[in-house]
């Protein structure tokens, strides 16, 4: 298959694994004899910096003459520190979203054998886990009118959705709970809020068209503490534009670190793969950051255009480089690798059928004789 692919690799660390991300799309390309030509653009303050504007004219031209866009991550301390700033990076990403009608952000979770015994959570409680959330993405609170008095006295932001808004996400997290565990539950705070109040009379009359999937509806604030309490009940979480970005950080705790979660952001024109973490600007040019968020959102990609082998490969090669202890200090205190060496993990494994390439003495050592 041939594939045009944007590269937005943006800011903080999102340049180092991303480059982890092309690295393991070239292994597969090998591999499979596919062909992917990347183009690279800049968003968010790298863009500011360069140009004035978070997502330039030519960046957006880019990502809608591309098949796929391959994100990185945005956000800049100078931004985030100051609340005054006009111009701020995430505005270049919520543009982009809106501008391609990205509408359905999906964030899969799941835990892995190696990592349940190291998390925060106990084992008992989140093995088995296994949900997406399907997040709306370009409507609700982030995209309505904003208001600021000049006396910095008063602000406002607006919440607001149609039902189309809601119709065409729901469709798809229908879809996706029919191909899995038929279960999905709306996300909402319907005791207090009209727009979550249409949420649940739009969903409540499409469900009749799904009559398989068992549709439960859950307020907000229950949700962030069903999510941790008993994350294996969910099957499909369907909600919102914030309620969605807020669960997702907290979910990513299941499986072990924010630094695993990969997305696919669906919706009109070119869609979009992007890890669910930050910019993370601490870490920056460290060499230390977690690329497996990076990489899983590229095997997101394959599986969009049907090469499910393809993406398989990189799943498992990704857990075995997690079974092995093949991994960045957020996941790995004592022994850890850094980025470019977990993305050479992975992009070896995927290349080696016989998997002879390394040696288990030196990895136990930290030492991986691929590297
Ligand atoms: C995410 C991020 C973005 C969001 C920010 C960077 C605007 O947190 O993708 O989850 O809030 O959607
Ligand atoms: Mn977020």
């Amino acid at each position: 298959m041939k594939l045009k692919i944007a590269v937005l690799s943006g800011d903080g660390i999102g340049p180092e694994v991303t480059q982890q991300a092309l690295k393991i799309l070239n292994a597969i390309s090998e591999k499979y004899n596919h062909t992917f030509e990347y183009e690279k653009a800049d968003v968010g303050a790298i863009a500011i910096d360069k140009t004035g504007d978070p997502l330039p004219e030519e960046t957006l031209k880019t990502c809608i003459d591309s098949d796929a866009i391959l994100f990185g991550a945005i956000g800049d301390p100078k931004y985030d520190n100051n609340p005054s700033a006009k111009v701020r990076p995430e505005q270049g990403l919520l543009k982009l979203r809106k501008s391609l009608g990205l509408f359905a952000n999906i964030r899969p979770l799941c835990t892995y054998d190696a990592l349940i015994h190291k998390s925060n959570l106990k084992e008992h409680v989140i093995k088995g886990t296994d949900f997406v959330i399907y997040r709306e993405l370009t409507s609700g609170i982030y995209f309505g009118e904003k208001e600021a008095d000049e006396k910095g006295e008063t602000a406002s932001d607006n919440c607001k959705y149609t039902a189309d808004e809601i119709d065409r996400i729901s469709h798809l997290a229908f879809k996706a709970a029919q191909v899995r565990r038929k279960k999905l539950t709306l996300v909402d705070k319907a005791n207090v809020l009209e727009t979550s109040r249409l949420w649940r009379k739009r969903v409540t009359k499409i469900a009749e068209s799904y009559p398989d999937v068992n549709l439960q509806f859950l307020f907000v604030d229950n949700a962030a503490m069903q999510i941790i309490l008993n994350p294996a009940q969910f099957d499909v979480i369907l909600t919102e534009n914030m309620f969605g970005d807020i669960l997702s950080d907290e979910a990513s705790v299941i499986s072990g670190s924010i630094g695993l979660l990969a997305s696919a952001s669906v919706g009109k024109h070119t869609a979009m793969f992007e890890p669910i973490h930050g910019s993370y600007p601490q870490a920056k040019g460290k060499n230390i950051a977690n690329p497996l968020a990076a990489i899983l959102s590229a095997a997101m990609l394959l599986d969009h255009f049907e090469m499910y082998e393809e993406a398989e490969d990189i799943k498992i090669a990704v857990e075995k480089s997690i079974e092995l202890n093949i991994t960045t200090p957020d996941l790995n205190t004592t022994n850890h690798f850094s980025t470019t060496n977990v993305g050479n993990f992975i992009r070896d494994y995927i290349l080696d059928d016989e998997n002879t390439f390394y040696n288990k003495n030196n990895i136990d050592l930290g030492q991986s004789t691929i590297i």
